[in-house]
């Protein structure tokens, strides 16, 4: 995907995002625990998300995947990380193949009827990328345009309401891209002729996604996040990936 938004977005510019490099999706296979004692906690995620969730070399690190590292020995389990298409992250939690779906994870009405959210873990916004000599100077500019979006997320259900315009699951020429803020930043960042719009698109919060009824393991991961937030390792989490302004 990042690959895709710099070609479309800046032409032939190289790019050198963090992690960048193209991985298909492990898959083992193996189905997930369904108890929680001393099992494996299966964690699906799509690493293409950086600071929550991208490559290291072979490894998928970032805030989501220390989060989960950090739930799971609290719930003394081993954790595996599955890498995916975003898309496929709830069906995977629902047909039980993996226990948790963990990927800077919008609560939205729409999921909420399909898997069962814990506590939220992180404020994020959506906001919007665009080349540095763009018109499109607010979130308001948009009409009438083509957005970039990844499949599935809730940038491509916002950019679905803008009138009139064009939504593109990051193909080819796109004139403005939704995506959440940090991600975007860390986008921004590592290739040169971009630039976020300061307005903010929409506010939203993440949190970790379990099968529908499965209030054990909720429970358990509520406790866990709690206890992770009281402590302050939550934030040293989220400090070691996003550098405070
Ligand atoms: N926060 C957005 C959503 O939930 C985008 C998340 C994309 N995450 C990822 N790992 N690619 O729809």
């Amino acid at each position: 995907m990042k690959k895709l938004i710099a070609a479309a977005l800046v032409g032939t510019m190289v790019l050198t995002m963090a992690g960048c490099g193209s991985k298909t999706a492990e898959t083992t296979g193996s189905e997930a625990s369904s108890d929680a004692a001393g099992g494996t906690l299966v964690m699906a995620t799509n690493a293409e998300f950086p600071p929550y969730e991208y490559y290291e070399g072979e490894n998928v690190v970032g805030i989501d995947a220390d989060i989960a590292a950090a739930v799971a020995d609290k719930l003394g389990m081993e954790l595996k990380i599955e890498d995916m298409a975003f898309d496929s992250i709830l069906p995977a939690v629902t047909s039980g193949k993996a226990d948790i779906g963990l990927a800077g994870m919008t609560v939205t009405e729409d999921l909420l009827e399909n898997v069962d959210f814990s506590d939220t873990y992180a404020h994020a916004t959506q906001v919007v990328i665009v080349k540095e000599d763009s018109d499109i100077a607010s979130p308001d500019d948009l009409e009438d345009k083509k957005i970039g979006v990844q499949l599935g997320t809730t940038g491509d259900i916002y950019a679905g309401d803008i009138k009139d315009a064009t939504v593109e699951r990051y193909n080819k020429g796109f004139e403005a891209v939704v995506i959440d803020g940090e991600p975007a930043k860390v986008f921004v960042k590592e290739n040169e002729g971009l630039k976020m719009l300061d307005e903010a698109f929409t506010e939203e919060d993440y949190a970790i996604a379990v099968a529908k009824g499965n209030d054990e393991l909720l429970d358990k991961i509520n406790t866990a996040l709690g206890e992770l937030k009281d402590s302050g390792e939550l934030d040293k989490i989220v400090d070691k990936y996003i550098t405070a302004e």
